[in-house]
């Protein structure tokens, strides 16, 4: 079993805050330089000086993963400075809307589906392009949600976009099994964050969330870094195209 990530050079999108920074430092600690992209420059910035306390490389490159050049910046600046990415974690995300189906704008989908969906296909089809060409194995996580797999009430493009990171994630590792790139997601149930912050505001609806959770509280960002370092490490070298649920047992009931 390996769960060293030495030498390894790891692209965390969403890296400045929340889950993507407790797993950028998760991948850090595990060996890996670590490259967090998001918007925010400042927030970036103290990642990036935490990932170099670590001893590890990092870069700062601040990235609007809706924007697909900025997406191949990201990858050519990582590879010129740091090498190849072998590890990949699509964990940006936004929840920024909650209403019924039928008051959803065109707008306000899109929005969300480029963020949550477009993206993660963007950075994939980046990752795997680098990795075929060099002929080196690689780790691709993305991050989906319960809202991969259940109904989340009012919440229309977020679970097709984190279903549709589903089913991406099952023909992006069947289709680059042969060239050693597995392709995994995890799923989170609700976690405290920046992304909860409105729904933990609400007290009925927290309680409704604790409620719904078999081990009866939120999770803490940093208890989804275990999983994403075990999937992108050796020690889960027979793993490909899974979802593994990081809920409390949500998914379970
Ligand atoms: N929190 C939960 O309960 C929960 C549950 C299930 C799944 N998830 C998923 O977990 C992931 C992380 O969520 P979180 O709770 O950590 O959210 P968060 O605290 O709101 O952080 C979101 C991260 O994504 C970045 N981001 C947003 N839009 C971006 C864009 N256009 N380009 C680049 N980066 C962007 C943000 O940085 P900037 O704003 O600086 O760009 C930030 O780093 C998401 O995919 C989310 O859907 C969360």
């Amino acid at each position: 079993m390996e769960l060293s990530l030495a030498g390894q050079v790891a692209i965390v999108t969403g890296g400045s805050r929340g889950i993507g920074r407790e797993i950028a430092l998760g991948l850090a600690r595990a060996g890996a330089d670590v490259v967090p992209a998001a918007r925010s420059r400042d927030k970036l910035q103290e990642v990036v000086a935490e990932i170099e306390a670590l001893g590890r490389r990092s870069l700062l490159i601040p990235t609007d993963v809706s924007d697909g050049e900025a997406i191949k910046d990201l990858f050519q600046q990582t590879k010129d400075e740091l090498g190849v990415p072998q590890i990949l974690v699509n964990n940006a995300g936004i929840s920024p809307h909650y209403k019924s189906t039928h008051k959803v704008s065109d707008a306000e989908w899109d929005q969300v589906i480029n963020v949550n969906l477009r993206a993660v296909f963007l950075a994939s089809r980046e990752m795997a392009n680098y990795l075929i060409a060099a002929e080196i194995p690689g780790s691709i996580i993305n991050v989906g949600s319960v809202g991969s797999t259940v109904a989340l009430p009012r919440l229309a493009a977020y679970c097709a976009a984190k279903g549709g990171l589903l089913q991406l994630t099952k023909v992006c590792a069947i289709d680059w099994v042969k060239y050693g790139i597995r392709v995994n997601a995890v799923a989170p149930g609700f976690v405290i964050t920046d992304m909860t912050t409105g729904m933990r505001a609400n007290d009925r609806l927290h309680q409704n969330l604790i409620d719904h959770t078999p081990l009866g509280r939120l999770a803490e960002p940093e208890e989804l870094v275990g999983p994403v370092v075990f999937l992108a490490s050796g020690a889960a070298s027979y793993i490909t195209g899974a979802l593994l649920a990081v809920d409390g047992g949500w998914t379970a009931l």
